[in-house]
């Protein structure tokens, strides 16, 4: 079967699909996404990322493309086309296609929209919740407004290729106080040994992750207690438990960082715990 994407206003064989050359998401990184899991064929928590959404649209000024039922709608037909069981919708929105020049047209432009879906392996994401991965640390590199989920992620992409190499996982950046900000690609966590869940608060340094806001539900309604604070990789490498969380990864648990073994060396047993309570707090539409 032929992979679907949604493209301003039409649906494609993925082959047929592409953009102008002069789009501003394609020329400046101009642009912003969302990525939400899908579970059952339904979108796990669409709303918030919806908010989330609207939200970097504003920052960056760009036309929100149309109301965000209608993108719910578009983001829900794109996996039903796909026919993704389980797996990701991606969203994405440019500020549209312009003669380049790096300040905004000065005639008004639309968006370009974009849609994929692809369906992922239930079973490997569960292996690696069952052995845990391994994080390497790297300098912080990125611009002050991370919060912003643009597609601009050279940062990201080259930090997720060092951890690669290094044959980890994830890379968590560290900033120049030595405390971690987040992943590459998902929220940094870590649990003490008396039980308390640490996670960074959401500033501009991080993205508030939409995982990471189910996640503070799920602790509170466990009675788990919560410290908002940053923390430094060296805490991170004494914790009794790290893990990370991001729409594909949902909890997964760190069992090393650098090289440094985390707790026993296997997932713990409140990152075991969180990851099997999530989808009991997660919003399905
Ligand atoms: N990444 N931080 C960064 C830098 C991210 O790219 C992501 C998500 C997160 C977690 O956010 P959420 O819980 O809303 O997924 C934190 C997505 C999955 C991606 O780029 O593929």
């Amino acid at each position: 079967m032929s992979r679907i994407a949604y493209v301003n206003g039409r649906y494609l064989p993925a082959r047929e699909a592409s953009v102008n050359v002069e789009d501003r998401g394609y020329q400046f990184a101009d642009g912003v996404y969302e990525v939400c899991e899908v579970r059952d064929g339904k979108l796990v928590d669409a709303p918030r990322h919806l908010a989330r959404l609207q939200r970097s649209l504003g920052e960056l000024r760009i036309t929100q493309p149309m109301p965000m039922p209608a993108l719910e709608f578009v983001m829900r037909e794109t996996v039903r086309r796909n026919r993704v069981n389980y797996g990701l919708v991606y969203l994405q929105i440019t500020r549209g296609v312009a003669r380049r020049d790096h300040a905004f047209p000065l005639q008004k432009i639309a968006p370009s929209v974009v849609v994929t879906a692809k369906n992922l392996s239930y079973e490997k994401n569960q292996e690696s919740a069952r052995k845990g991965i391994a994080v390497i640390t790297t300098p912080e590199n990125r611009w002050p407004r991370v919060d912003i989920k643009s597609v601009s992620l050279l940062p990201n992409v080259l930090a997720k290729q060092a951890a690669r190499e290094a044959g980890a996982y994830e890379a968590w950046f560290v900033d120049k106080e030595g405390f971690v900000t987040e992943g590459s690609s998902s929220n940094a966590w870590i649990v003490t040994a008396d039980g308390r869940v640490i996670t960074r608060k959401a500033d501009n340094y991080i993205l508030s992750g939409i995982t990471r806001a189910v996640l503070m539900n799920v602790l509170e309604a466990l009675q788990l207690r919560l410290e908002e604070r940053a923390f430094t990789a060296a805490e991170a490498c004494g914790a009794a438990e790290a893990f990370v969380t991001s729409a594909s990864q949902i909890v997964m648990p760190v069992v090393k960082i650098d090289g440094h073994v985390i707790g026993a060396g296997k997932p713990g047993s409140v990152s075991t715990r969180l990851r099997e309570e999530f989808h009991r707090f997660a919003h399905l539409s």
